[in-house]
């Protein structure tokens, strides 16, 4: 393996036997390591939280507070940043312990070879920083699917507005033209024809008119989620014949609008899945306020599925958990075979900050 780091490993050493300190010290900077050390746990933890290490070797035996405290403690705010617990044989159980408890490695004392320090250390480093770049990325591709849907949100709507505004009304101020015309009754097959044609007018006007929702309701535009999820479930109960309901405790007061795009667009893609995958005699939807919380449930009693198995078998359920993760909120599905599936998102009401920093470049943490 090699055992070399591009960057400098900034390593913090506690031990309380100076004299093996230092040696290791010695050691660890022969080998391009910056090392500062601690000699009880007290002063370890002071350390840790004024400055930026890469890993922490730490002995087992200190005095009051042993290393396994140490571990503990850095456990507690970061699970993942790398411990090495130094140890003799005497201690070698607790340290096998200690790895279960989330210390990276250990290091059998006394030291005879300084490969069996550097190499254990500059693994757990490297692995660290894969592990944080995962995160990042995933961070990254979880802002940026939120970032396409509320585009593309945007983009329907825009083009919902144009339909509407230019070539509805267009055809609209023609049937009318077209009625006014028909009203002159002295030639009736001139009459007959202008009636056919103002017909033909109406039903491309209705089709406008269910594009222009399916494109974007614009209610959730101009009244917002509550009445936009109402014309939902009425689109679905008319054009499925199925039986939904919509309940709701929370005033049909405006929420944050990214926040309102988000919710509706996992609503559709929630109900869609119900229709298309399971067979439900009845679902019931609700968006409830508690606690500055917003809570959208989606409840069927169809077939229900494996939720482990099925959960990114498609796009659908795995872009609403990234993005619902991403501002700080939950979805959680539950679901049962022949029962049904409830499908249960959580979100603080007051995600303004969160989705605005989402978006903005310098949010990503590239
Ligand atoms: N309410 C439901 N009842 C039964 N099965 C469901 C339900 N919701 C989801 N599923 C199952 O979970 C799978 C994953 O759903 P998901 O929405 O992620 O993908 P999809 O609907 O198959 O495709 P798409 O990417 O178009 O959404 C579905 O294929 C289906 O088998
Ligand atoms: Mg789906």
């Amino acid at each position: 393996m090699n055992d070399q780091i591009a960057d400098k490993v900034h390593l913090l050493l506690v031990e309380d036997d100076k004299e093996s300190g230092m040696a290791m010290n010695g050691m660890l900077t022969k080998r391009h390591m910056e090392v500062q050390m601690a000699e009880n746990v007290e002063d370890a933890i002071k350390l840790f939280t004024a400055n930026t290490y890469d890993i922490v070797v730490t002995d087992i035996r200190l005095g009051k507070l042993s290393g396994i405290d140490l571990l503990r403690y850095i456990r507690r705010n970061n699970l993942n940043f790398p411990v090495i617990l130094l140890t003799g044989y005497e201690d070698l159980d607790s340290a096998i312990n200690a790895v279960k408890l989330g210390a990276s490695d250990y290091i059998l004392k006394p030291l005879d070879d300084i490969d069996k320090l550097v190499r254990p250390i500059t693994k757990a480093v490297k692995h660290h920083k894969t592990e944080e770049q995962l995160i990042q990325y995933r961070q990254k591709l979880q802002a940026l699917t939120l970032e396409l849907i509320l585009a593309e949100e945007k983009e329907r709507h825009r083009m919902a507005v144009d339909l509407h505004d230019s070539i509805s009304q267009a055809i609209g101020s023609l049937k009318i033209r077209l009625d006014l015309l028909a009203e002159n009754r002295k030639h009736k097959e001139f009459c007959d024809e202008i009636n056919n044609i103002s017909a033909t007018a109406g039903t491309i006007l209705k089709e406008i008119r269910t594009l222009t929702f399916q494109l974007c309701p614009t209610t959730l535009y101009e009244l917002g989620l509550n009445q936009a999820l109402a014309d939902l479930v009425e689109t679905t109960r008319a054009t499925y014949k199925t039986d939904i309901i919509l309940k709701t405790n929370r005033a049909p007061k405006p929420l944050n609008k990214d926040l309102e795009i988000l919710l509706f667009r996992s609503a559709r893609e929630l109900i869609m899945n119900v229709v298309k995958h399971a067979k439900a005699r009845r679902t019931e939807v609700s968006i409830n306020e508690n606690d500055n919380q917003i809570e959208l449930v989606i409840e069927d009693n169809g077939k229900g599925f494996d939720v482990a198995m099925k959960m990114n078998k498609g796009l659908g359920l795995f872009s609403i958990a990234e993005r619902v993760q991403y501002i700080g909120g939950r979805c959680i599905i539950t679901s049962e075979s022949g029962k049904g599936t409830c499908a249960r998102i959580t979100i603080p009401a007051n995600t303004d900050m969160l989705i605005r920093q989402s978006l903005s470049p310098s949010g990503l943490r590239i």
